[in-house]
């Protein structure tokens, strides 16, 4: 029956028509997706990036230094055909940040297009898992991206640690923003949002093809988008990608664990991207203590009356908890900068600062590691004591500023903890432990290679660097020794302890000199005059070269009490033109005798007994990577620990020095500042 078979037929065609528009949900065809949540769907994830059951895109994990990938798996083809202009496009996606154990997270995510999915040279931490080193700024690697950055970079010229930036190449963003919205409701008046918050937000980033104009919208969710973006500006990307794009997100982790998480997600291409089901999106994961459990409703009617036998107990025993936890908490402690912590945290952390938890004794106080119950994150507890309450308030006020500082070669401040008479610094854990356990370790201990320490030396010069010019005013380190510098996970030196030498600045007798710092890295000028300065600070990193080059102390005490300076010992050496048998005898480095021969110069040079002579760090930095030659040194026959005596006693005039170099008189004016 010919009647029958069309029916059936069109049933058919009805069927599969129903068929695929159930499927458009995900999928509408060429020009445009969307994804109101991400269960069932397929996306081309790596690093730590998963979807949850519920359906959240989950880019990070509860890992720090950990970067993630999120791709839509084909390419799109944002031109017309290969070679023309790139088309008009729109995006919009929900996303949270949800700061793990503290209220920061770090370091952020992107939106971005790229002409490749791999991301495998990508660095975690400030590189949001999108370039690395080399490649940042380079116009061959074709990134356009929109990066949501939870915490401040100077590297990258980062406005504040809560921005939005359009990055075209590079992090360092083309136009950025304290993220906000202009709010339609009310005039249109800029209101700021905190992208760390555990709240829902959606971003719209609309590219016009004809005007080349970048629009980026952030909004609370729920809210219609307001009609004024946030950043705009034009960038013809048609220069920018390359004819195959691939489209996702990035993210990464610095020190502190953090969840970047996507709930949903569009894209036209030439038109308006497609609404998000704003009812279908999943939730954000609650991270924190678990929600009650049924066993605890069971127990609760008997927990009650055992409640009211213990109230008793309870009050006894909160009195003497409060003595035994008890901080000291000042309203003038505004938290910009590091989270603080609670001292019973920190005490359950280390189990209550038992010895087989003390990782070392530092010139401040001890060290301990810890566990953070609630984050489950490595920590490292310093506990200073310090007895003028009124010092340590503006110490405590420094710290928190100093806690902002992020560099990749400082050890990170994580948070602090005041109490009375003490104060409590909690840091990132360092795995390798501290640099001079490799350097003065045992004859048949493994040591560190040459590359390993030349990468070392490299690495705290970027940090001392940043220390000294990078940031918002000079911070001096005051304390640079190989005890102080600590190895990561892959051997990179971080600085630790800066800053921390202030600490006996305030609160004390400022007409008592105190110097700080240790035998055998104090420069000449800084037992005169007890005034530390950026100066003295190259000093102690030219005899930080040494001890690491050498593989020697700064001073070396002998069996028949005799001691020796290094320092002496290497200039003797380079009068004789031997400089190269200085060289750690651990080591054999033929090939590397150029590098060798570098640091040892460049040593001599930082260590120079007169201030004026010694570079500054940002010269270290060219010298180190052989973009600026090294000044030849002249040779004196007098030792370096003469000289900085006679400088003391104001015969500096008479020594013959490298270059142009004025008097010494000038140390206290330079210290002052930029
Ligand atoms: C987080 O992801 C990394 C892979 O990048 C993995 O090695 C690690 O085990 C993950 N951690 C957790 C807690 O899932
Ligand atoms: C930087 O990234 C590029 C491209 O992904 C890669 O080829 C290169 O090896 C990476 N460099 C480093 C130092 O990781
Ligand atoms: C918004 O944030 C900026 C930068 O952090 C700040 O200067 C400003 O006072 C904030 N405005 C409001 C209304 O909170
Ligand atoms: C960007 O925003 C402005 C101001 O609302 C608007 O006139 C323009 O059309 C927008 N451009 C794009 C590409 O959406
Ligand atoms: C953008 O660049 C493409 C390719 O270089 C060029 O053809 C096009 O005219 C440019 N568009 C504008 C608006 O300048």
């Amino acid at each position: 029956m010919p009647g029958m078979v069309r029916l059936s037929f069109l049933l058919k065609l009805l069927f599969s028509l129903a068929l695929s528009l159930v499927s458009s949900t995900t999928d509408t065809g060429e020009d445009q997706f969307v994804y109101s949540g991400f269960s069932r769907s397929i996306l081309d994830l790596d690093g730590a990036a998963t979807i949850t059951p519920d359906g959240v895109l989950e880019l990070t994990n509860h890992t720090v230094h950990i970067k993630a990938h999120a791709f839509y798996p084909s390419p799109w083809l944002l031109r017309k055909s290969p070679g023309e202009m790139v088309q008009s496009f729109s995006v919009s996606f929900v996303f949270g940040m949800v700061p793990i154990y503290s209220d920061k997270c770090t370091d952020g995510m992107t939106f971005l297009i790229s002409p490749t999915k791999d991301f495998s040279g990508a660095q975690a931490s400030q590189y949001l898992g999108l370039l690395n080193k080399t490649i940042d700024g380079q116009k061959s690697n074709h990134i356009f991206a929109v990066e949501l950055d939870s915490s401040q970079n100077t590297e990258f010229g980062d406005i504040d640690d809560n921005h939005i930036g359009i990055d075209i190449y590079s992090l360092t963003s083309t136009k950025s923003n304290t993220a906000g919205f202009y709010d339609d409701r009310n005039n249109g008046i800029f209101k700021n949002l905190s992208l760390v918050s555990h709240k829902e937000m959606q971003l719209w980033v609309d590219y016009n093809g004809d005007t080349t104009q970048i629009n980026v919208t952030l909004a609370p969710l729920r809210l219609i988008k307001p009609s004024r973006p946030l950043l705009s500006t034009t960038y013809n990307l048609s220069t920018v990608l390359e004819d195959q794009s691939y489209i996702g997100f990035s993210a990464s982790t610095g020190p502190i664990n953090s969840l970047y998480c996507v709930l949903g997600w569009s894209l036209g291409v030439n038109r308006p991207a497609p609404l998000i089901d704003i009812a279908k999106l999943p939730k954000l994961p609650h991270v924190g203590p678990k929600s009650r459990s049924k066993l605890l409703e069971i127990i609760l009617p008997i927990a009650t009356a055992i409640f009211i036998f213990l109230v008793g107990t309870t009050v006894i025993l909160f009195v003497r908890r409060r003595m035994k936890y008890a901080e000291i908490n000042e309203d003038l402690e505004v938290e910009f900068g590091p989270h603080r912590f609670s001292y019973k945290d920190l005490f359950h952390a280390t189990d209550g600062f038992k010895n087989k938890n003390l990782l070392g004794l530092g010139g401040f106080g001890k060290v301990y590691r810890g566990l953070l119950s609630a984050s489950k994150l490595e920590v490292a507890v310093k506990r200073v004591s310090h007895e003028s309450q009124q010092g340590m308030k503006e110490f405590v006020a420094e710290i928190v500023s100093i806690g902002r500082l992020q560099h990749r070669n400082l050890v990170q401040l994580l948070g602090y903890c005041r109490r009375k008479g003490e104060l409590l610094l909690v840091y990132e854990y360092m795995s390798n432990g501290s640099l001079d356990k490799y350097l003065h370790c045992e004859e048949d201990k493994p040591t560190l290679n040459w590359a390993q320490r030349f990468q070392i030396i490299k690495g705290v010069a970027s940090g001392l660097f940043y220390l000294h010019e990078r940031w918002e005013k000079v911070v001096l380190h005051r304390d640079i020794k190989a005890s102080n510098v600590l190895l990561d996970s892959e051997m990179n030196g971080r600085l630790g302890d800066f800053g921390l030498a202030r600490l006996y600045d305030h609160g004390t007798d400022p007409q008592t000199t105190h110097v700080v710092g240790t035998m055998g890295y104090l420069a000449p000028e800084l037992a005169r005059t007890g005034k530390a300065t950026t100066q003295t600070d190259v000093y102690a990193f030219g005899i930080f070269i040494l001890e690491v080059t050498c593989g020697q102390r700064p001073i070396n005490n002998h069996a028949d009490d005799s001691s020796q300076i290094l320092i002496d010992w290497v200039v003797e050496h380079w009068h004789k033109g031997l400089l190269t048998y200085t060289l750690d005898r651990r080591l054999q480095c033929n090939d590397n005798s150029d590098e060798v021969n570098l640091a040892l110069n460049l040593a001599l040079l930082c260590a120079h007994p007169f201030c004026n002579a010694r570079p500054s760090m940002r010269q270290v930095i060219q010298y180190l990577n052989s973009e600026i030659p090294l000044p030849e040194l002249i040779p004196t026959n007098i030792s370096y620990t003469v000289l900085g005596l006679m400088q003391n006693e104001g015969f500096d005039q008479y020594a013959s020095l490298p270059s142009t170099v004025g008097s010494s008189g000038m140390t206290s004016s330079l210290s002052s500042g930029r």
